[in-house]
């Protein structure tokens, strides 16, 4: 307990000082290892994510969802490393216009088509299958959202620049992450590429946290 404690402190602590996160990382010169799509494959066929439809698992997902919603009414939202549309189930509230969820994943975007079946038949909705890296649409967003995902999905500053062309002007980009050390870099990284419009960590009672920011990169100008 008193470790978790530590290890939160510090944290949440590196959020604006990298250098504190940094000098607390074990292993940081290991670099973070992208999951191969089998391994997701698998998990999804075994329903090891059917966990994360919990409500409790899903407040980031709200957050970012309100904030979306907030900002852009009847917001255009592509996700990339949607998994199986979870994200979609907070957004609906926010009356999006259109949801592109891409994940590299075959079961997650058949579960996908599944759960989302009502909006997909009228238009409103794809799941699509496709390499989060290279994933390529003329469709432009307001907000392209990287949730729980974004360590598996290599250099921050390629991605960007990647999926910048399909951001409206004064588009975004939403992210999730779980707070840990490591991935922190990450979000330092994309923070240090724009304008943060929102940055928020939501605790959870059992000791976790998600990091939920959404930054207007500097070249998606108003
Ligand atoms: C932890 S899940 C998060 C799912 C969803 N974004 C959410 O918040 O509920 C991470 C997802 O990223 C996907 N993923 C990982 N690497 C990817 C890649 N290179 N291209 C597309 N999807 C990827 C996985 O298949 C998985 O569905």
């Amino acid at each position: 307990m008193a470790y978790l404690r530590w290890r939160r402190f510090t944290e949440l602590a590196s959020l604006d000082r990298p250098w504190l996160g940094e000098l607390f990382m074990r292993k940081r010169n290991k670099p973070i290892v992208a999951a191969p799509v089998e391994k997701w494959d698998a998990e999804y066929q075994d329903g090891i994510y059917d966990r994360l439809n919990r409500s409790e698992q899903r407040h980031h997902h709200r957050l970012l969802a309100a904030v979306i919603g907030d900002r852009w009414p009847n917001p255009r939202v592509l996700e990339i490393g949607a998994g199986e549309g979870v994200f979609y189930e907070a957004l609906r509230a926010h009356r999006p216009a259109r949801y592109v969820g891409v994940d590299f994943s075959r079961p997650a975007i058949e579960r996908g088509e599944t759960r989302l079946a009502p909006e997909i038949a009228i238009g409103e909705v794809k799941m699509l299958l496709g390499d989060g890296r290279t994933f390529a649409t003329d469709e432009t967003f307001d907000v392209v959202v990287f949730s729980e995902c974004v360590e598996h999905l290599g250099e921050v500053e390629d991605l960007v620049a990647h999926y910048a062309p399909n951001l409206k002007p004064g588009g975004a980009v939403g992210l999730t992450m779980w707070l840990a050390l490591k991935p922190l870099r990450l979000w330092h990284c994309l923070k240090a590429m724009g304008q943060v419009l929102d940055e928020a960590v939501i605790n959870t009672p059992w000791g976790g946290g998600w990091l939920v920011a959404v930054v207007r990169p500097k070249d998606a100008v108003e």
